[in-house]
Order: C-alpha cells, then sequence, then structure tokens
C-alpha cells in the first residue's frame, strides 16, 4: 500500500469499528464513506468556536469571519468540482437536493421542454424529472441501454431542437465503471442544450468532476468523500445560473422588494446567492471543504490507483468462482469504484446472503449492498431486479476483498 494511503487510512475511525462484539469489513463506500477524522473536527471546531451567522445576512465582526470561512469553504468546493469561479458553486444537502434544485429552476420552454436522461440514472436524477414529466411540464425521454452503458448511437438520434437538457451519471451506482462526459457533453451542446453530470459516485474516487469535461451542471454529495451528512454542491456554469428561476426562496435570497400598484416586485441576488434560501449549513460545508483538502493531500491519483487495483485483484479472484456473474467489462470496471454481481447458482437467495454475511460469519460482519441500488431505471432496463455490490474506497485493501471472497464460497457451498 502506498504511504499516502496508508496515512489516509488511519483516519477513518469507524474502521476498527465493531457491531454486537464482530468486526466490520466494509464494502458499501458506494453507498457512503467512512467518515473523515478532521471533517469532523472542523465542522466541531466550527459550530463550537465560531457558532455565528454566515451568508451574509449580519455585518458585526462574528458574522464577518462566519462568511469568510464560508466563502472559503465555497472556493475549495469550486476548484474540486473545475468551476470557473466560487460563485457558481450552490451548495446543496447532496445530489438528492442538488437535482431537486436544478430540475425545478431550470428554464424550461414551451419549445424546449424535453429531457434526455441516461438509463442508469440514480432515482435522485429520475424522480425529480419523472415528477414534472407526469405533472405534464416537460417531456422525458431515456436512452436504451446497451451492454449495461448508454447506447451513445441512440443518444445521438434523441437529440434535436426540443431538447432543453440531458443527464448522465459520470460513473454507475449499479454497473460501476465510467461514463465519457465528453462526449456525451459535446452531444449535447452541438444541439443546443445544457448537460448535468451526477459525480455522485465518481468524486470521491476521481476528484473533480463533470465541469472539467465540459457539463453545464454537476453535483456531488458530501458525505461519499468522508465529509458530514447532507453536504455537497451544484456548479452550475455562470451562463446557464444567470437563467435558472430560484425554486426554493426565503431568507438571504433577495436584492430588494418594491410595492407598487398594490403588487409585490422581488429582486433576487445574483449567482449562487439566489439558490440557497434559509440559513445554510456553515459548519457542514466546512467539514465538506477539511475532508476534500484530507484527500487532496493524498492525491486523488494515488486513490484511483490504489481502488482501481482493488477492482483488478476483485475481478481476478470473483473469476474463479462459477456460481455468480460480474456484470460489466472489466476495462470499464476498472475506471470505477464497484463491482455488482447476480447469482447463478439455482437456490442463491441475494437477501439470505445477505444476512449470512450479517450474522453467520465468526467474529465479523460483512457491509455490501444488495437490492436495486435506487437505480430503478436501470434495473427495468436491464431486467437485473437484484445484485450484490461491492464498492471500494482509499481504506480498502485486498485483505477486505479475500474475506468477502472467502464467504462468497463457503455460501454457495451450502447450496444444493
Ligand atoms: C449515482 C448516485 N447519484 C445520486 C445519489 C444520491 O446521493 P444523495 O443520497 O447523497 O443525495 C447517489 C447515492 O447513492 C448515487 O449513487
Amino acid at each position: 500500500m502506498n504511504e499516502k494511503i496508508a496515512a489516509l487510512k488511519k483516519e477513518f475511525p469507524a474502521l476498527g469499528g465493531r457491531f454486537e462484539g464482530r468486526r466490520l469489513v466494509y464494502l458499501d463506500s458506494a453507498c457512503t464513506v467512512l467518515k473523515l477524522r478532521c471533517a469532523a473536527d472542523e465542522q466541531r471546531r466550527h459550530m463550537l468556536e465560531l457558532g455565528g451567522c454566515g451568508g451574509k445576512r449580519s455585518s458585526h465582526a462574528l458574522a464577518a469571519a462566519m462568511e469568510e470561512n464560508f466563502y472559503a469553504a465555497r472556493s475549495r468546493v469550486a476548484s474540486f468540482m473545475g468551476a470557473g469561479s466560487p460563485e457558481e458553486i450552490i451548495f446543496t444537502a447532496g445530489v438528492t437536493d442538488a437535482v431537486n434544485l436544478l430540475a425545478n429552476s431550470f428554464p424550461f420552454s414551451p419549445k424546449r421542454n424535453e429531457v434526455i436522461l441516461s438509463p442508469v440514472e440514480h432515482n435522485a436524477v429520475f424522480l425529480p424529472f419523472e415528477r414534472l414529466a407526469s405533472a405534464g411540464k416537460i417531456k422525458l425521454r431515456v436512452i436504451p441501454l446497451k451492454n449495461l452503458k448508454p447506447d451513445l448511437e441512440a443518444y445521438r438520434k434523441m437529440l434535436g431542437p426540443k431538447t432543453a437538457l440531458v443527464c448522465f451519471t459520470h460513473a454507475s451506482n449499479i454497473f460501476g465503471g465510467r461514463t465519457d462526459i465528453a462526449a456525451a457533453a459535446d452531444l449535447a451542446h452541438a444541439a443546443g442544450a445544457y448537460l448535468f453530470a451526477d459525480d455522485a459516485q465518481y468524486a470521491p474516487t476521481h476528484g473533480g468532476g463533470g465541469a472539467i469535461y465540459g457539463a453545464d451542471a454537476s453535483a456531488f454529495s458530501g458525505h461519499k468523500l468522508g465529509a458530514p451528512y447532507a453536504t455537497g454542491a451544484l456548479y452550475v456554469k455562470r451562463e446557464l445560473l444567470g437563467k435558472l428561476r430560484p425554486w426554493r426562496v426565503g431568507g438571504g435570497t433577495v436584492a430588494d422588494v418594491t410595492l407598487a400598484g398594490g403588487r409585490y416586485k422581488v429582486k433576487y441576488l445574483g449567482n449562487y446567492q439566489a439558490f440557497e434560501a434559509g440559513v445554510q449549513n456553515c459548519s457542514g460545508a466546512a467539514g465538506l471543504a477539511a475532508a476534500i483538502a484530507r484527500l487532496e493531500k493524498c492525491g486523488f491519483e494515488n486513490i484511483r490507483a490504489h481502488v482501481s487495483g482493488l477492482v483488478d485483484d476483485a475481478l481476478k479472484s470473483l473469476a474463479g468462482i462459477k456460481g455468480v456473474r460480474v456484470l460489466g467489462e472489466r476495462a470499464d470496471l476498472l475506471e470505477g469504484s464497484l463491482i455488482s454481481i447476480v447469482p447463478l447458482k439455482k437456490g442463491f437467495s441475494v437477501p439470505d446472503f445477505n444476512l449470512y454475511l450479517n450474522h453467520q460469519l465468526k467474529g465479523r460482519f460483512i457491509a455490501v449492498r444488495t437490492g436495486r441500488h435506487c437505480a430503478d431505471l436501470a434495473c427495468l432496463a436491464s431486467g437485473y431486479r437484484e445484485t450484490i455490490r461491492i464498492s471500494f474506497f482509499a481504506y480498502n485493501t485486498p485483505e477486505d476483498t479475500a474475506i468477502f471472497i472467502s464467504a462468497l464460497k463457503q455460501y454457495l457451498s451450502l447450496l444444493r
């Protein structure tokens, strides 16, 4: 293990956790990454040593210190996401919050009201647009699935003068691998549409996100980076940001309110300020910035190489097991951080296997994720109703995989 990775590994206290006396083997980082000590420390310090109100409301010295700290976090997130400026960063509670905001603020028009989704979008991306489509406000189209990836040729043909927005997951949370956001964005732009990239699974092990590849908007979730829960950000490039109509409105968003002829006229503030209504999660943002700084200190090139190596190692081990199938192609999976497998052997029950991993192993339990992974579009398109997903982060080792493989073999040996 690279020494920078080894040093980073020491900073996740939950790794040594025991539950009901059994040791945790954590292979569920795609769901959430265990939390970094520095992120928790910084959030705590921020609450106890500052504890005032950021967001340019009050103008005393404590509020100024808060705002300075908050803007520093915004700048850190902007450079992490590849944004042109901190003004393009809207703090959110994660990707779900970001997409709800984007979908409901987006300037759809009768002439351009179509949204195209990749077939592997998480429900966090699918459902906000599905809801608008059900209400008759937009038309939703889903790209067909080809070899468990979006069919790019079909996507090209779906684009047209009515396409307003296209959404692509940068790395699928069910089939793994990675999406070519640059190619998808080029095609969207040629049709005059905008592209949103969901970096939830990409940002934690690659660093950065869709903006670097030409996405007009992108989002990530802090908890998947070891940062506090309910933190994250939506990047929107300045030109598009100016066209969005604030969806959640309230305190801290308004430049002026006037009353003329019995009607109120509200002038909203510019850029991100119009989209962060109410008191923001400043301490969460401070924790998020600390997490990003720590991962950048380790180097995302090191994190990526380590995680890719773990995927490679797991694929080699799984190749020798007859009772299950690995979904996806090796070369693509190496670019991601997770592997989904489905059972082949008669009698293999995914929920039972999950119970087995949790309750039947001596002295330890293995946390993996089983089920549909909130990826209902992908399940419908592929026909796989459930998978067993193992996912990796910087703190995992080949021993974790070996423990899982051994448990899988034992479970298979119990089936007749
Ligand atoms: C690809 C993808 N997009 C979006 C989300 C939603 O993220 P959050 O629950 O942090 O809002 C997830 C969470 O698992 C995800 O994997």
